[in-house]
Parts: C-alpha cells; structure tokens; sequence
C-alpha cells in the first residue's frame, strides 16, 4: 500500500517526555488505548509516561502494572519511575527492572503526592547518579506553595488570578536551582519539566554553563497563552505550574530559541470537563490534554515563521531523542534509525475542537484556534498508526516499551565517597556497626 505525500514533509516523530496517560487508576479521564491514539494522531511517535497514577509507579510491582497497562499502546514509549520520599529502597529494584527516567514531584500537584524533603531528594540522586536514567522535575517548591495558598484561601481569594498568586515564579525558579545543586553533587542527570516563567531561565542557563548535565522542556500553552486569556477561559487553564505573564512567554521563546530551553512537550494531562470547569479555581482540576494538538500549534508558529521547520524539528524530535538515550535510533530520519514519521501538510488548516480529540479530556484551552500545518499521517517504525486523518484502530498493541541505548557518554559520579551509602558503610576497615 502507497500514499502520495507529494508537496508534504517527512519529519521524525515527535518525541514527547512528558504525558501523563491516567492508568491505572483514573482511567475515566483517559487510557493507554485513547492517551497513545491522540498521540498517533498529533504525530507524535513516542511517548514518555509520568508516575502519578493510582497507585504510583513507586516499585517493581507497580511498574509491571503500567507496562500491562501500556501494552494496548498506539505508539512507542519510556515509563517514569517514581522518586519520592517513601520509596528510596525502591529506586534500585526500579533501575534493575526497567524504568526509562524517573520524576520527582518537588511541589504537590494531581495525584496529590508528598514531596520528598531535600534529603531524600540528595539520596535519591545519588542512588540514581550512576544508572544515567535522567530524573525529570516538577520543580516547584512545596513549603512555598502551601504558605501562599493557605494565606490566600484565608482571604476568600478565588478567582483565577488567585492560583498564581500561589505559585509565582519564585516557586520554580528556586525549585530549580536546588535541584541543579544536588545534580551537580552526584552527577546525576536531570531535566526541568514544564518551564512556565522567564525566573526559571537564569538558574537552568547557569547551571548549564558550570556543566551540570540538565535540560528543559517547555509546552505549547506556556508559549502560545498568557495571563490576558484567565478572563476568557478561566479554570479550564488552571494547569501547574501556571500560565503567567506576556513577558514570560516572550522569554522562554528566546530561550527556545537559543536552546537554553531544549524541547517542547505536551504535559498531556486530561480531566473530564467537569473536572475543569469549577467557579471556584481551587476545585478544578490542574492541566488538560495536549498531545494530540501539540504538532499543529507549533506547526501553526512554523508557517507564521515563528520558529522554522528544523528548529522545530530540533526541539520535537532530537534533543528529546538525544536527552533520554534514544539516539540514534529514533529522533531522526536516516538509514539506520527507526521509521518514526510524521507525514506533514503544510498547507492544510483546520479548526481545533475538544469534541474531536481522541483524548478523553474533552475540553482544550485552544478550542476553536484555526491552525495551518497538519500531521495526516503517522507512522511507528514503519506502520501507519494514523493515516489520512483516521487512526488505524488495529495497531492498539503495536506501540512498545524503548530501550535507552546508552549511547551517551557514563555520566561521572561526583562525590561519590560522600554518598549516604558511602557514609552508612563507616570509615574503611572499620569494624561494621561498631558504635559508640
Ligand atoms: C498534571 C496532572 O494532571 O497529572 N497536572 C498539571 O497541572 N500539570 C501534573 C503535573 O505535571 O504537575
Ligand atoms: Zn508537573
Ligand atoms: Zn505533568
């Protein structure tokens, strides 16, 4: 079977290291079969699946769970391995049993679990330091959070404005220098997930140049929204970290730009829509869908000349690839590496709508945008998944766990005579568990 792709373009998959595909747990707002068919059908090739389902992908067990889950997957894709303050014995057993990156929640969000302290963080990296499994954060500091909210919950504060007012950018920005700390300490791989204010670019920037081994991701809502657009949509862009100001947005696209910032994901995080439509901002639900309408947004900024067709290709496809240790197999178009395609059409416009997502989160913050530059076909090594516009419902099942091939270079365990482990074994040659 052939189809014509004259006057379209062939671009990697997109790489997408941030979705979170609800099951097990809280499969009404979605499932790994309706998650990966709205990825199939945004090009996007291979997803990377975040922990805080129910329960939480915090040991072996639970990760088994999720890989019976996902295996009705449209499209390949990297499980998240939980690093939380009640699990540190697990991460090993997590490492040895599979897991392609693990996330730490510094800040509470949905799923609603704890933060781990500094210290359990410290340990945490260290254990995972030597594996090179990148450990991704939502870097947002919780005790700071939690004072604010409380402050302005007192004050009968809430409107919309209200939830950034809980969570400004000093939120993250401090989040994100503590964790390029402990990074640069152990040696471990880290990366930034959802950067939402220009306050976080000066510490990931220095952090990059003193060699600490971070990148970051931003999403399309942080680039294509700003704080104008709570008086049209209100809750339905409650999302953590928040939509912020103009200037912000202006920010993080020149660092995109400049590679400061290093890719986009989606943070695909659907609720039901009466989940996100409350009055009262504290009780809706954080997040929506994004996967599916990740490519056509930017796609939309490629043919404004915005950003262009390799840059976004760049940031979609190769950095991902490169930072989660699939390169070279997939990330890129060449001999030798996986056919993970996203067939474009540069010239075809549609209208976006909630009701023809393929997501179960029936409601998007871009309902109604007109967007120029369509996905309309996808492939995962080598298979249509979506073809002219229409999933292909039978490759539910084709999509598989990857493999980090380790094709970077062994990270250097920094301090590593100073590790928890290290001190727990005692002064060389001493007689063990010989106290005072
Ligand atoms: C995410 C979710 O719903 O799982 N929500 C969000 O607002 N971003 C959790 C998260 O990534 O913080
Ligand atoms: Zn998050
Ligand atoms: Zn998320």
């Amino acid at each position: 079977e052939t189809v014509d792709v004259s006057g379209q373009f062939l671009l990697p998959g997109a790489i997408d290291v941030h979705v979170h595909f609800r099951e097990p747990g809280y499969t009404h707002k979605e499932d790994w079969r309706t998650g990966s068919a709205a990825a199939a059908m945004g090009g996007t090739t291979t997803v990377f699946e975040m922990p805080n389902t129910n329960p939480p992908t915090r040991s072996v067990r639970e990760l088994r769970q999720k890989q019976e889950a996902a295996a009705k997957a449209h499209v390949d894709y990297g499980i998240y391995g939980l690093l939380a303050e009640d699990n540190i014995d697990e991460l090993q057993g997590l490492i040895d049993g599979g897991v392609n990156a693990f996330k730490c929640f510094m800040g509470n969000t949905f799923g609603n679990l704890p933060s781990p302290s500094t210290g359990a963080m410290l340990e945490g990296f260290e254990i995972i330091a030597p594996s090179g499994l990148r450990i991704s954060l939502h870097a947002e500091t919780a005790s700071i959070m939690a004072w604010r909210q409380k402050r302005l919950m007192e004050a009968g504060r809430n409107d919309p404005l209200a939830h950034i007012a809980a969570r400004p950018a000093i939120v993250a920005a401090e989040a994100v220098g503590r964790a390029a700390e402990l990074a640069e300490w152990t040696g471990a791989r880290i990366h930034i997930l959802h950067i939402s204010s220009a306050a976080e670019l000066r510490p990931l920037a220095e952090a990059k140049a003193r060699g600490v081994e971070i990148t970051g991701e931003t999403c399309p809502c942080y680039l294509l929204l700003d704080s104008r657009d709570y008086a049209r949509l209100g809750s339905i862009i409650r999302v953590n970290p928040p939509v912020r100001d103009a200037s912000d947005s202006e920010a993080i696209w020149a660092a995109l730009q400049s590679g400061v910032v290093d890719m986009i994901a989606t943070d695909h995080a659907p609720h039901t829509v009466e989940e996100k439509t409350k009055d009262v901002i504290w009780q809706a639900d954080c997040g929506f869908p994004g996967v599916e309408t990740q490519m056509p947004l930017m796609l939309n900024e490629v043919s404004k000349g915005r950003i262009t067709l390799e840059h976004y290709v760049t940031v979609s496809a190769e950095k991902p690839a490169k930072a989660f240790g699939l390169w070279p197999h997939k990330g890129r178009i060449e001999a030798g590496a996986e056919a993970d395609i996203a067939v474009v059409d540069m010239h075809r416009t549609e209208t976006i709508r909630a009701e023809a997502l393929h997501s179960r989160g029936k409601i998007t913050p871009f309902e109604g945008v007109s967007v120029t530059g369509i996905p309309v076909h996808t492939l995962v090594r080598g298979r249509f998944v979506q073809r002219d516009r229409q999933l292909v419902p039978e490759t539910s099942g084709w999509g598989r766990q990857v493999t980090a091939i380790q094709a970077m270079p062994k990270p250097t365990i920094r301090n590593a005579d100073q590790t928890l482990a290290a001190c727990l074994q005692g002064p060389a040659g001493s007689a063990k568990g010989a106290g005072s």
